[in-house]
């Protein structure tokens, strides 16, 4: 538990400087420019439904933190900004707080500082039990779970899983037995199609491919451990904007999708949903700003892109959400090569 406890801490610190600066291939989307745009900014509706409720931007803040004094910071203040925005909020993995009471404060203080009316997600790894589902969902009154696949990030953790066998088997099952919906993500990694349909076999109906091109979690590791030096993998993962495509072309129905992985402007954010993502998920970016310059220094950040996210619908010609998906994009270079 010790060493869980000073890993939480390390993953921000580390992450904070991690210089390996991925692509997700957002820069291979091309959307026209409408000169024309029969359209009022003040009348973009941005608003999108996202677990049975309203919410006013298709942007969550996806998990991170938790834990320990330190993280508890951290989780304050994202969760201000989720509360000041109106914007969903995913908390890290509950794991430690399952395994030491001392540690259920951290996460607890997101739910509080969100209000009722908010949308706030557990986060497990897939090693869970149904029990342990339902307390972290428990815990923080979670609108939904969360379960993240990271056997990457565990290979290059000296103390990470060395055996995934009965995953699929064990999320199969909470996601029976849940009363909240259960969405799997990635960290960072990507998706692949052929995993999005085994996880649609078994009843998922949410998934963040959160894919290759932001935070890394080769590198993140490699500087806690280094038992192996992880530096010739650290391009490994399927860039973010690609595994999006792969996921919105199986067109399975009812599967919502979260694209998350290496968002951190406007553009990034407008050309997901042009891809088709149902909804955009920023960690590694707003953390930056909270960590470098304070709340108030993230909350302008966050502005700005979500203002910047209305020039931009504008500029395509899209009065709202539904309009954006229509958008005629077109890909180029990487992107366009792997698509083909
Ligand atoms: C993460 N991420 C993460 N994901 C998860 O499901 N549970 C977790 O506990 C964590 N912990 C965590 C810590 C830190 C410091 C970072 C930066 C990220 C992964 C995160 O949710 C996301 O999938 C990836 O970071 C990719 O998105 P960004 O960071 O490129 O926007």
């Amino acid at each position: 538990m010790h060493v869980r406890k000073y890993r939480k801490r390390e993953h921000v610190e580390n992450y904070l400087r991690a210089e390996h600066q991925g692509d997700p291939l957002f820069g291979d989307i091309f959307l026209p420019h409408i000169s024309l745009p029969e359209v009022n900014i003040g009348e973009i509706d941005t608003t999108t439904r996202y677990l049975g409720r309203e919410v006013p931007f298709p942007l969550m803040i996806n998990a991170m933190t938790g834990g320990t004094d330190f993280t508890e910071d951290i989780n304050a203040d994202l969760s201000e900004l989720a509360r000041r925005f109106a914007l969903p909020m995913a908390v890290g993995s509950e794991t430690i707080a399952l395994e030491d009471p001392s540690a259920e404060e951290s996460f607890r203080i997101v739910r509080r500082n969100i209000g009722e009316a908010g949308i706030v997600l557990a986060n497990l790894n897939g090693n869970l039990r149904v029990e342990d589902a339902r307390r972290a969902v428990d815990l923080i009154d979670a609108d939904a779970l969360q379960i993240h696949l990271n056997p990457a990030q565990e290979l290059a953790m000296s103390e990470g899983d060395r055996d995934f066998r009965g995953i699929t088997e064990r999320i199969a099952r909470v996601t029976e037995a849940l009363e909240v919906p259960v969405m799997v993500k990635e960290v960072g990694f990507g998706m692949d199609a052929s995993v999005i349909e085994s996880l649609y076999a078994i009843g998922v109906r949410y998934v963040d491919i959160s894919g290759f091109g932001g935070t890394n979690f080769f590198e993140v590791e490699d500087m806690r451990c280094s038992t192996v030096d992880m530096t010739d993998l650290y391009d490994w993962g399927i860039p973010t904007a690609y595994a999006l495509y792969n996921a919105v072309a199986l067109q399975k129905e009812g599967l919502h999708i979260t694209a998350s992985g290496g968002i951190r402007s406007s553009l990034d954010v407008v050309k997901a949903l042009v891809i088709g993502a149902d909804m955009v998920g920023i960690s590694g970016e707003i953390l930056k700003y909270l960590i470098h310059g304070g709340l108030d220094y993230a909350s302008v950040y966050l502005e700005d892109l979500l203002y910047k996210v209305r020039v931009l619908m504008v500029l395509v010609g899209a009065k709202d959400i539904q309009e954006l998906r229509e958008v005629p994009w077109r890909a180029t270079g990487r992107l366009l090569e792997l698509m083909r």
